[in-house]
């Protein structure tokens, strides 16, 4: 039986970094959910679809084939045959696939993918609905969050090193508005499964919250 870590909780409070970490460390693959939300965010966009149109998104994300491989160990997400993970890191993208991700075909094909992957290979897959629904028998859960003003600041440097022009308020105002749609949302709203350890990262380092997540383990 596969090895499955889940690992939830809202925008920038240090998922992926954490669970690249302890997938390296693991020698498990690294799953990041988001990235398929963004691939077919950015088939969407491509196909001019507007967030609001429900049925159209209902339509084209039929038309999407997304699939992931591993170079070098990083994830590549393929969208119909294409490498696109230099398109799906842009805000224009984010915010569409927090609008598109509510849709339920959306969800049900990227769900599928997202169960298959952890059922053939031990994972540490990060999300937002994975301990709750994509893998409810996950041996480990962890919710992990951040102050909001925390994951700001965190993006903020990441943006002021990339050189791009960038203000620490409306940082935090997104961030908040992202959790709103996220936590809001009728079907997989981020929500803390009742079986997932709570990790606030806000005053921690990236090595003290990979050591608190891979003391969670249990010996198989
Ligand atoms: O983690 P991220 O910013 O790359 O995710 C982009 C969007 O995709 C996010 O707003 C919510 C959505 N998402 C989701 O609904 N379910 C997941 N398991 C992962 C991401």
């Amino acid at each position: 039986m596969s090895y499955n870590i889940a690992i939830d909780g809202p925008a920038g409070a240090g998922k992926s970094t954490i669970a690249k970490k302890i997938a390296k460390k693991l020698g498990y693959i690294y799953v990041d959910t988001g990235a398929m939300y963004r691939a077919m965010a950015l088939y969407l966009i491509r196909e001019k679809v507007q967030p609001s149109e429900t049925e159209k998104i209902s339509a084209k994300c039929r038309e999407a084939d997304i699939s992931i491989g591993y170079e070098n160990g990083e994830q590549i997400v393929y969208l119909n045959g294409e490498n696109v993970n230099s398109y799906i890191r842009t805000e224009e993208v984010g915010n569409m696939a927090s609008a598109s991700s509510p849709n339920p075909d959306v969800r049900k094909k990227l769900v599928e993918l997202q169960q298959k992957l952890a059922a053939n290979n031990d994972v540490v897959m990060d999300g937002r609905d994975i301990g709750t629904c994509v893998l409810p028998n996950a041996q480990v859960k962890v919710y992990l969050t951040a102050d909001s003003r925390v994951r700001a600041e965190r993006r903020f440097q990441e943006l002021q090193a990339k050189g791009e022009p960038c203000d620490l308020d409306t940082i935090e105002k997104d961030i908040i508005e992202r959790d709103r749609q996220d936590m809001t949302r009728e079907i997989s709203p981020l929500t803390q499964a009742e079986d997932a350890v709570l990790i606030d990262s806000s005053h921690m380092s990236i090595d003290e919250v990979a050591e608190a997540v891979v003391a969670l383990l249990q010996p198989v």
